[in-house]
């Protein structure tokens, strides 16, 4: 019997790609960067399944284009803003994503950038770097304190209650605002719920954001926003870019009017070496590596190999994002 067509946009680790490869009859795009638009297009013509990553725009066109054999596209990410679900809900397609698998990896590194923005670690490395470093100086590179600091967590997901936990080992006071409420971490996690985005703002010493990327999130943190933190604050981004305005983050960090920013996700992204983020020494960049580690990107090709090859049996996968696609998906 043949196997059926499935595409996967990137080569992901082993322990996904091998169990694609011994269901389906995969081809696997080769290159380090996403396939150009044209080449996509190509590429998922007569697939059932369609394996792709953050970076690749799957619209209606890409599903027009596939054909009604396609039944599942499988995200290899949580944050699906990549996909037209509506358009895949329309026209009978699952979607799926990686939850749970990239929770405590990005936490982690939603922290180690609160703590390299506060103590200033990429500006001291720098220091070194260029032969900046004379001796001790009582007044040189002076960062915050991280203990008993406020942190204002924006989105009080998965993602957000575990930094949470984190802060809470580190003596930090912990408030959050979450658009649909969740009263409950208050006691899960220690944590004080606003009310409002400005009470948060008011508190916070620290600002981390956790939210996906919906037309309501995009640039929440905006000219306004910015204006209502504290002028010690400090931004960490490992959500999404477009939550933040980056021209209204330049601003605000090049006039002072926040202390620091601290971001994995950008916007645009990648970001050039020359845009203008990139010239302030109080704005802490890294390339989008929140759940770049070993064991997590390998549980998430998991994942997303058990969704795709759930959906291509016409099964439901586990990590669904469109329940509502159910009673009209197409079956292969
Ligand atoms: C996600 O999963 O959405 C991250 O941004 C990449 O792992």
């Amino acid at each position: 019997m043949n196997k059926p067509r499935v595409f996967v946009t990137r080569i992901i680790p082993e322990a996904g790609l091998k169990m694609v490869l011994d269901a389906s009859n995969a081809e696997v795009w080769p290159d380090e960067l996403p396939p150009p638009r044209n080449i996509l297009l190509e590429k998922v013509r007569g697939v059932v399944g369609l394996l792709p990553l953050l970076t690749d725009r799957i619209d209606g066109e890409v599903m027009d284009v596939a054909g009604n054999q396609l039944t599942i596209i499988s995200n290899y990410a949580v944050g699906y803003d990549n996909i037209d679900v509506q358009a895949a809900t329309d026209r009978g397609i699952l979607v799926g994503n990686t939850p749970g698998a990239v929770t405590e990896t990005t936490a982690d590194l939603a922290f180690a950038l609160l703590m390299a923005a506060a103590r200033r670690l990429g500006e001291g490395i720098d220091y070194i770097r260029t032969d900046r470093w004379e001796t001790f100086k009582p007044m040189e590179l002076l960062g915050r304190d991280i203990h008993h600091a406020t942190l204002g967590i924006i989105g009080m997901g998965r993602i957000g209650t575990e930094v949470a936990r984190r802060a809470n080992g580190f003596d930090m006071e912990v408030v959050y605002y979450n658009h649909h409420g969740r009263a409950e971490r208050e006691e899960t996690v220690g944590a004080r719920m606003c009310s409002t985005l400005d009470e948060l703002f008011e508190q916070a010493d620290f600002i981390s954001i956790h939210v996906p990327l919906t037309p309501e999130t995009h640039h929440l943190i905006n000219a306004d926003a910015l204006s209502k933190m504290k002028n010690t604050a400090i931004l960490i981004n490992a959500a999404r870019g477009p939550v933040v305005d980056s021209d209204a983050l330049y601003d605000a960090l090049s006039a002072e009017k926040i202390a620091y920013a601290a971001l994995d996700v950008t916007d645009p992204e990648p970001l050039p070496s020359d845009h203008k983020l990139m010239t302030l020494p109080n704005c802490l960049i890294v390339p989008h590596i929140g759940s770049a580690s070993i064991a997590t990107r390998s549980r998430m090709a998991v994942m997303a190999a058990e969704n795709l090859l759930a959906g291509i049996r016409g099964q439901v996968p586990d990590h669904l994002v469109n329940p509502d696609v159910l009673p009209r998906r197409r079956q292969e």
